[in-house]
């Protein structure tokens, strides 16, 4: 049963010091405060998916599984690799999937954050994550945050030093939210 109120927030990068980890942690700052949001961080345990394995997933999946399962809606903030999103998120994902239609993503609210040292601030990926979602059957939002040039965009607390951006994100997370909570209605009238 998903609590409506919780977001869970995972993160693409396997990084200590990773930007799109430190993003989520401002989501977390300016998220309102209804909003509930929780953080994933196992996407190292993950196990390579094959489909002769997939009927033998493991604790990670299976808790990865149960994290999105018992939330209201999904925050994934995704680094950019070779102009697409990492292989291991796009792993976790293809492991989410399944079983395939009716999967813990299916009609789940889902919004894409990315920060890259680049310009184009993870425009690529998140253009992928957004087409992969889609075909999993996820309900990917239109917003998005870019975060180009992510080595100067945050401050030495790991705060947004641009306040365009952190509103930005304060807008997605807070729409997000909403979708959450209104997912959750659709589901119990679904229900009832
Ligand atoms: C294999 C590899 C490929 C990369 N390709 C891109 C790329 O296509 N576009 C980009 O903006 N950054 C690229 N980068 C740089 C990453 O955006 C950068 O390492 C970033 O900090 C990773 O996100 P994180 O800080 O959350 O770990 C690449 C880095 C690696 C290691």
């Amino acid at each position: 049963m998903a609590d409506p109120a919780v977001i869970l927030a995972i993160s693409g990068s396997l990084r200590a010091e990773s930007y799109n980890t430190e993003l989520l942690a401002e989501a977390v700052s300016v998220a309102p405060p209804a909003a509930r949001l929780v953080t994933w961080g196992d996407l190292v345990s993950i196990p390579a998916f094959s489909e002769d394995n997939e009927n033998d997933a493991g604790p990670a999946v299976h808790a990865l599984r149960a994290a999105i399962a018992g939330a209201g809606a999904v925050l994934i903030a995704t680094p950019e690799y070779n102009g697409s999103l990492p292989g291991q998120l796009k792993n976790a994902l293809d492991w989410a999937s399944r079983p395939f239609p009716d999967n813990v993503l299916r009609d789940k609210p889902v919004a894409i954050i990315g920060a890259s040292p680049s310009p184009g601030g993870t425009a690529r990926a998140q253009t992928d994550a957004r087409k992969v979602l889609t075909a999993i059957g996820a309900r990917v939002l239109q917003a998005e945050v870019l975060v180009p040039h992510a080595y100067r965009q945050f401050d030495s607390t790991g705060r947004l030093v641009d306040d365009d951006l952190r509103h930005q994100l304060e807008r997605l997370v807070a729409e997000l939210h909403t979708c959450g909570l209104t997912a959750g209605d659709e589901t119990n009238a679904t229900a009832a």
